[in-house]
């Protein structure tokens, strides 16, 4: 049911602030320590992990790509992620000690399926994080987490995406507890921030209507730059993947400081360029993004910034500015991306494309 929708991605995608509280719903405790019941992999073998490899496909790769800078940066564990198609193929270094996850919002992707037999013939445990219940995937898996987004019909992966970063998220914090790498007041203060994303996604829904009014001027065009550093890379990967698939045009996600080593020659007039700026704060990530934005803008592309509240100093480079609510640079991705899921849908919409089952593409991949 479109429940008075014209797209079951529409529909999703407004989903999104439920369906992220759904996924850490009851899996904390009151004092912001996580609780992760159905982890049934013991804390004690959970201390021996010495490597953690994220496999995912598409998407939900790119939701690993987020989850790699968080669960680093509180775990201290070496953390790859990779595409399934790619895992096995490379004779990855597995042991009894790595940790393989995987995120698959159907549980039934097929390259996926097969990296994690491959990881469990090695030794390695599998701890999935799937919206299916009991699918293929969980069911091969030593443990899942289940994203509790309720039933994603449209094939492009919207709530799918968010409530994948929110468990990976809730993953990372519980390894760090039970590793001891953050004190238990910096995990509840880490969970506190997370818990309050389901309203700030909500503020940003609330707040889209320039971005479907933007997305009108650009029927005609044939290609949309993204750009983004740290976990705006992957979200700027995540604007250009929803744009290719369900608008059929060309777009790309690029690092931000890779610009000069190549894809800046693909700058040119009027060329329309998404900008995921960083939170302002200590390290240097949100003036040299900032730079970037002059250096496109110098060679005539029409910026599209993404900014936090208050940002003043992008304001004189930036075409079009988008707020996002104030958030740590890791919960940034959920708010960041949901301006540019609602582009690709409105743009799709707009050119008469069915957003829904765009061409060539189905909802779960079970054919490696
Ligand atoms: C993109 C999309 C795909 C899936 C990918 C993995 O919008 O839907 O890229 O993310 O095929 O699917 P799951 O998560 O079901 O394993």
């Amino acid at each position: 049911e479109k429940q008075g929708y014209d797209w079951f991605m529409r529909k999703e995608i407004y989903e999104q602030p439920q369906a992220v509280a759904d996924t850490l719903l009851g899996r904390y405790n009151e004092d912001g320590s996580l609780k992760l019941d159905e982890l049934h992999i013991p804390e004690a073998e959970l201390r021996t992990i010495d490597k953690i490899i994220i496999v995912a496909c598409g998407t939900a790769y790119y939701a690993g790509m987020v989850a790699k800078y968080a669960i680093e940066h509180w775990t201290r564990i070496a953390c790859e992620v990779e595409i399934a198609s790619e895992f096995r193929y490379r004779d990855p270094i597995i042991t009894p000690r790595t940790l393989v996850v995987t995120l698959s919002q159907s549980g039934e992707t097929a390259d996926t399926l097969m990296a994690i037999r491959h990881a469990r013939e090695q030794g390695a445990k599998v701890i999935a994080i799937c919206n299916t219940n009991g699918a293929t995937i969980p069911r091969e898996s030593d443990a899942v987490i289940y994203t509790h987004a309720g039933p994603e019909i449209g094939v492009a992966s919207t709530k799918g995406f968010l409530t994948q970063v929110a468990a990976c998220y809730l993953l990372g914090l519980y390894l760090a507890q039970v590793r001891g790498t953050k004190f238990g007041d910096e995990i509840a203060a880490i969970m506190g921030e997370l818990a309050a994303t389901p309203p700030l996604i909500q503020r940003v829904l609330d707040e889209i209507e320039p971005i479907k009014q933007l997305a009108a001027k650009y029927a005609e065009q044939k290609s949309v730059l993204f750009l983004g550093r740290h976990v705006g890379y992957p979200v700027a990967l995540e604007g250009a993947l929803k744009l290719k698939e369900i608008a059929y045009l060309h777009a790309e996600g690029f690092p931000a400081g890779e610009l000069k080593h190549g894809p800046i020659a693909l700058v040119e007039n009027q060329i329309p360029i998404f900008v995921v700026v960083p939170p302002q704060g200590r390290d240097q990530l949100h003036d040299k993004v900032t730079s970037n934005i002059q250096e496109v803008r110098a060679r005539g592309a029409f910026t599209i910034v993404l900014a936090e509240d208050d940002d003043e100093e992008v304001i004189p480079y930036a075409d079009f500015l988008f707020r996002l609510p104030k958030v740590s640079t890791l919960m940034q991705p959920l708010v960041a991306t949901v301006p540019l899921q609602m582009f690709a849908c409105e743009l799709a919409s707009l050119k008469g494309y069915d957003v829904d089952q765009p061409r060539n593409l189905a909802k779960s991949v079970t054919v490696e």
